[in-house]
């Protein structure tokens, strides 16, 4: 295997400690908490993990981690309403309305809803018309996850070419603007990928740095990667594994044995960004913390 395999897991732990050391200075200064509350309507197994994880691991840092469960029937009034009470509550920074939303429920009209300083998925449109003017305020956690593991492992974003396949809301679009921007881990050239694109392989081929955020295991395969390129896999998909005592494990879109023996650097699934996530978002409850005292 010729790649370096990125160690997300390592990055992220450090990315933590760094929070937990700020979190414990602001604790310090101005005698609060930042605090974070995530809102779960439903009860879908694998979403009320991903909460546990976050509410956790805010508590890890010192943080304040609420979370609000409600019943699956909610209506869209009552859901907006806990939006408004959380706006209106000065000790909680962040509110974090947890995706996927029951069928009869508005996302976009929820997302609207929650106070853009607050917002720290970074979703709400004036966010996103910050990130993309750039003057971002909250980036999604998980392509601010990726652009960190970029910086953290020294590879050279500035005026590389960038591939980018994915263009959703939470990753593809988000990633492309913040490595568009300025500043460090940035000024990149970037290509953006999706099912409508022609030849996905001739555009992959020319990335110095590709990110695959497809959900599509297996879509990225060797052939498809420039010698010496980094690979960041932003996939994660379920498959059933009855060895597993979840009967599930989770696998990436890129062909890790294949790809790995092509790549320069690429990153495991699970081990890479999905550790990344939560301390991006993290990151952010501390900014709007911070930026609440400012
Ligand atoms: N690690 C983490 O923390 C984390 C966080 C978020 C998401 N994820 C994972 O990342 C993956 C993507 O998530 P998402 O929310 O961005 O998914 P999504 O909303 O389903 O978007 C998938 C994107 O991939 C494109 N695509 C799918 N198949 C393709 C193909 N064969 N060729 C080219 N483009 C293709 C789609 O194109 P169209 O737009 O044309 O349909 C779409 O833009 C999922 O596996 C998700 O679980 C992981």
């Amino acid at each position: 295997m010729a790649a370096r395999i990125i160690d997300g897991k390592a990055i992220a732990a450090k990315v933590r400690q760094e929070i937990a050391d700020e979190v414990s200075e602001f604790k310090a200064q101005h005698g609060v908490s930042p605090g974070i509350t995530v809102v779960i309507v439903g009860d879908d197994p694998a979403s009320h993990v991903y909460v546990r994880n976050k509410e956790r691991a805010a508590q890890q840092v010192g943080m304040e981690g609420d979370v609000i469960k409600l019943p699956s029937g909610t209506s869209q009034e009552q859901l907006l309403q806990t939006v408004r009470e959380l706006n209106a509550d000065p000790a909680m920074h962040g509110i974090l309305v947890q995706i996927p939303l029951p069928d009869h429920l508005d996302e976009d009209a929820v997302v609207r809803a929650i106070d853009p300083r607050k917002d720290v998925d970074g979703l709400h449109p004036e966010n996103v018309g910050l990130l993309f003017g750039g003057q971002t305020r909250f980036a999604p956690a998980t392509p601010q996850g990726v652009q960190r593991i970029l910086v953290e492992e020294g590879v050279e974003v500035r005026g590389s070419h960038v591939v980018i396949v994915g263009r959703s809301n939470l990753v593809g679009k988000p990633l492309a603007g913040l490595l568009l921007g300025r500043g460090k881990g940035a000024n990149a050239t970037v290509t953006v990928c999706h099912t409508g694109t022609k030849d996905l392989g001739a555009e992959t081929r020319r990335a110095d740095v590709l990110v695959s955020a497809t959900g599509i295991p297996g879509s990225i395969t060797g052939d498809m990667v420039k010698p010496s390129a980094v690979v960041i896999d932003v996939g994660t998909t379920r498959v059933p594994d009855a060895s597993k005592k979840s009967g599930y494990r989770l696998v990436g879109d890129v062909v890790f044995d294949e790809v790995a023996e092509v790549a320069s650097a690429i990153t495991p699934v699970p081990g890479g960004v999905g550790p990344m996530t939560i301390a991006m978002l993290l990151h952010n409850v501390l900014q709007a913390a911070k930026a609440s005292v400012a």
